[in-house]
């Protein structure tokens, strides 16, 4: 009994030395140096002195529990980060910071190479932003790099990406295409910050008043209220960004627009200081709904004049009326939607041939 009394405690104390050094070490080493260290001013420049470099998209590698927990505190910590103080406009407005950068980011994820060609109202869009707009750089993400004449047309405006195939998030499958787009955007915005605009959307107005808030989206009102993200305008690790990205670890690719749509809405009346929202006329108005579409497309009852932008809503209205439409008909024929959209037919090129139209793109 008395003996290994004894030597319990002669053991008892170095191992509690032992755990004392081991936890006060672990906290000082934690304070002075974190874990994860990320400087995201230095990170921009970097990336404009650069070029774009997609670099680790964390969120493709998170397998296991504790990694995905891992990545949480290092998304968080961006988050925290002050805006970017970035000015290589001519601020007229004292201590307005830009702190989106003026990039434009689109998404072409045809990861089967014979899938629908870049057409006539593709080029109508890009058109329409880069003309509008005028970015510094835009870019476009791909698989498959189309080859149809519209591409070809506007692809010296385009600085071209490869991306990556989707097929998970946070180990949750990802298979509907459309859901792999939202992905990418997501991680490209967050990791460059820019413009994203989905490839149907006419942009009417330029977007420099856009590019002070840390983060800005339009409603999307049709049976209810939400957030399209058809466009988003992000600085890099905008708070709302990081933690609508986080969401997605409840991601399920059988809900339509769940976590595009419904979650940014309901996450903008919770973290209202992390999102400039903006109405319905900002980007989706008229909507999808056919008498909206009618409204765009069939009549001359709608004006455009307050829309930073229009979206087409192609999987809608392509069927109705974006297949009939060519660079003669939007001349000639008197809707709210062409007359908002004719000044871009003067970017076609001055050999362009009317009679061999092709909206796309194979004969011309
Ligand atoms: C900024 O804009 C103002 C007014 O247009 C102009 O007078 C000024 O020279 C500009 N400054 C720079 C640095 O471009
Ligand atoms: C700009 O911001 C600084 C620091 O926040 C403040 O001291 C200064 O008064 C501001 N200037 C103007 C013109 O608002
Ligand atoms: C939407 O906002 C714009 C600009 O702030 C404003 O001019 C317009 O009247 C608003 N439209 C609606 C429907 O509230
Ligand atoms: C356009 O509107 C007219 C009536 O104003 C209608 O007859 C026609 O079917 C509409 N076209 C389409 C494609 O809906
Ligand atoms: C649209 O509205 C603007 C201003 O609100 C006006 O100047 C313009 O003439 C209108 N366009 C049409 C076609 O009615």
């Amino acid at each position: 009994m008395t003996f290994l009394q004894t030597n319990t405690k002669i053991w008892l104390i170095p191992f509690t030395l032992g755990v004392i050094l081991f936890t006060v070490g672990y906290y000082v080493n934690n304070f002075i140096k974190p874990d994860y260290h990320y400087d995201s001013q230095s990170y921009y420049e970097n990336f404009l002195a650069e070029g774009i470099k997609i670099k680790t998209l964390k969120i493709v590698n998170v397998k296991t529990k504790s990694d995905s927990r891992h990545y949480k505190i290092n998304v968080l910590q961006h988050a925290l980060l002050p805006g970017i103080g970035n000015c290589n406009c001519n601020c007229t407005v004292p201590n307005r910071t830009q702190k989106v950068p003026k990039i434009l980011h689109y998404v072409y994820l045809n990861e089967d190479p014979n899938y629908l060609p870049f057409n006539f109202i593709h080029w109508l869009a890009f058109t329409s932003s880069i003309e509008t707009i005028k970015p510094e750089k835009t870019y476009f993400h791909y698989i498959h790099e189309p080859k149809s004449y519209w591409y070809q047309l506007i692809k010296p405006k385009l600085s071209i990406m490869k991306t990556r195939i989707v097929t998970e998030i946070f180990g949750n499958p990802v298979n509907v295409i459309q859901h792999k787009s939202d992905i990418i955007r997501m991680e490209v915005l967050r990791d460059f910050g820019g413009i994203y605009l989905d490839n149907d959307i006419i942009v009417l107005q330029p977007f420099d008043d856009l590019l002070y808030n840390d983060f800005t989206m339009g409603i999307e009102d049709t049976w209810g209220q939400g957030l399209c993200d058809a466009v988003i305008i992000s600085r890099p690790f905008a708070p709302f960004l990081t933690r609508w990205i986080q969401n997605y670890k409840d991601f399920n690719d059988h809900h339509w627009n769940y976590h595009s749509v419904q979650l940014p809405y309901q996450m903008s009346q919770e973290y209202v200081n992390d999102i400039q929202v903006l109405n319905k006329t900002a980007f989706f108005w008229p909507t999808w709904m056919d008498e909206h579409l009618d409204l765009a497309f069939n009549s001359t009852n709608y004006n455009f004049s307050n829309n930073y932008a229009y979206h087409m809503w192609s999987s809608a209205s392509y069927g109705k009326y974006l297949k009939y439409m060519s660079p003669k008909s939007i001349k000639s024929e008197e809707t709210s939607f062409n007359r908002a959209v004719r000044k871009f037919l003067n970017y076609l090129p001055k050999d362009f041939n009317e009679e061999t139209f092709d909206i796309d793109g194979k004969n011309n």
